[in-house]
């Protein structure tokens, strides 16, 4: 009886809101009730900090997949981000082209560090200052103003809420199910072969020493270090956004996760596959004033490995791919 009289009331100030309004909505009318959305994060992956000002919701998360494969962010709508950020590559592709994974713990972004914060700011300099999105596009669109407004209850598209809704979509982008992570963390858990176990070892102790930058629970440290691969570097690094000289040459660390689906490698995809790399820390290290001294062999030209420690060291590498998280028909495209 109440629902019945509150219905009869509400339709009447529907009735009475219609007709005094002036401009009437063409179509349905916009509904604003976001639903919360449970971020997945594996149990051995610390919390994700959320800006209070861009909580995740599954209206906006799926407004961010929407805008991430729709070339109608490029002004010219030449491309969409997955025009070079290809699922089936961890969302990389060719030279240079940083993967998307597990970003949402990440703080210092670009191989030089341009945009550091969070990944509302990265996002915001995406569609400003990379792709230069015409938002009237969006706000002429059909579609576009009801999805944003069901996301952030807005009805004015905007650079900022654009860059909110790619956040909250990038921040589902968690990948956690290598056979790494299932030898640790699986129910039940697999085993390694044991080359890849060896590969582990050198990874995670001196001999290798790659866990310094590359180790946890992310395969990165997210600093930036000049690792020697040449004496004089061509790119200044990191030094462009710090501005010291001694930052010359440095870029940031990239995770290891798949990264055997990320070549060719390297700030600017000097290396075409994970031996080439294997080689370059074996043997191909550069000696300058500005290299790491966390790069200890330096002095030696590297670390000097075996045949068999080098395709250990690769055993382990390839133990880091994920295949279910470039499956995930949650990242797919949506159109
Ligand atoms: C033409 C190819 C291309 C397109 C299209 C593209 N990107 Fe990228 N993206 C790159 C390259 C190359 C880098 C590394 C650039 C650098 O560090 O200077 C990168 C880096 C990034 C990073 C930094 C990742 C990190 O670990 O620091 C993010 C985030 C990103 N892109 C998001 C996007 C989004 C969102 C879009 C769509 C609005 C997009 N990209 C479109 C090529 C592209
Ligand atoms: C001093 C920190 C440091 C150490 C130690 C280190 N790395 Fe790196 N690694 C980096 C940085 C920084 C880059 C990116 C360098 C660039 O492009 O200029 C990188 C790049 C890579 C890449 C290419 C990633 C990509 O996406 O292009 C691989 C693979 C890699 N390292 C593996 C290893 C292995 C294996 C070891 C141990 C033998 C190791 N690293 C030791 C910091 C380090």
């Amino acid at each position: 009886m109440k629902n019945l009289r509150f219905g009869l009331v509400a339709g009447l100030a529907l009735l009475l809101y219609s007709a005094c309004s002036k401009e009437p909505e063409p179509g349905p009318p916009l509904v604003y009730d976001p639903v919360p959305y449970e971020i997945d994060i594996p149990s051995w992956f610390p919390p994700m900090t959320i800006p209070p000002g861009n909580p995740t919701t599954v209206q906006g998360v799926a407004l961010g997949r929407r805008l991430y494969y729709d070339p109608i962010l490029h002004p010219a709508g030449a491309t969409s981000c997955a025009g070079c950020h290809f699922q089936e590559r961890s969302f990389s592709s060719g030279p240079a082209i940083l993967p998307h994974v597990n970003l949402g713990w990440n703080r210092n972004f670009l191989w030089n560090g341009r945009v550091q914060g969070t990944l509302e700011d990265i996002m915001y300099f995406e569609v400003t200052e990379f792709f230069k999105t015409d938002i009237s596009r969006l706000q002429n669109h059909p579609e576009y103003p009801r999805l944003f407004y069901e996301a952030f209850g807005i009805r004015q598209i905007s650079h900022e809420l654009a860059a909110k809704a790619l956040a909250q979509w990038m921040r589902t982008l968690i990948s956690a199910n290598s056979p790494r992570d299932q030898s640790i963390w699986g129910v039940p858990r697999i085993f390694l072969p044991d080359e890849a176990i060896d590969g582990a070892i050198i990874f995670n102790t001196e001999r290798g020493d790659c866990f310094h930058c590359h180790g946890g629970i992310f395969f990165t440290d997210n600093q930036f270090h000049n690792i020697g691969l040449d004496a004089e570097p061509a790119e200044p690094g990191y030094e462009a956004v710090s501005g010291n000289p001694a930052d010359r040459g440095k870029f940031k660390t990239p995770t290891l996760r798949n990264i055997a689906l990320t070549a060719p490698y390297m700030h600017d995809g000097r290396f075409k596959t994970l031996e080439e790399v294997i080689d370059f820390y074996s043997e191909g290290v550069k000696k300058s004033p500005n290299i790491d001294p966390l790069m200890k062999w330096a002095h030696l030209g590297g670390l000097h490995l075996s045949a068999k420690e080098k395709s250990d060291l690769l055993a382990f590498l390839h133990t880091l791919t994920d295949s279910s998280f470039i499956r995930d028909p949650r990242f797919k495209s949506p159109f």
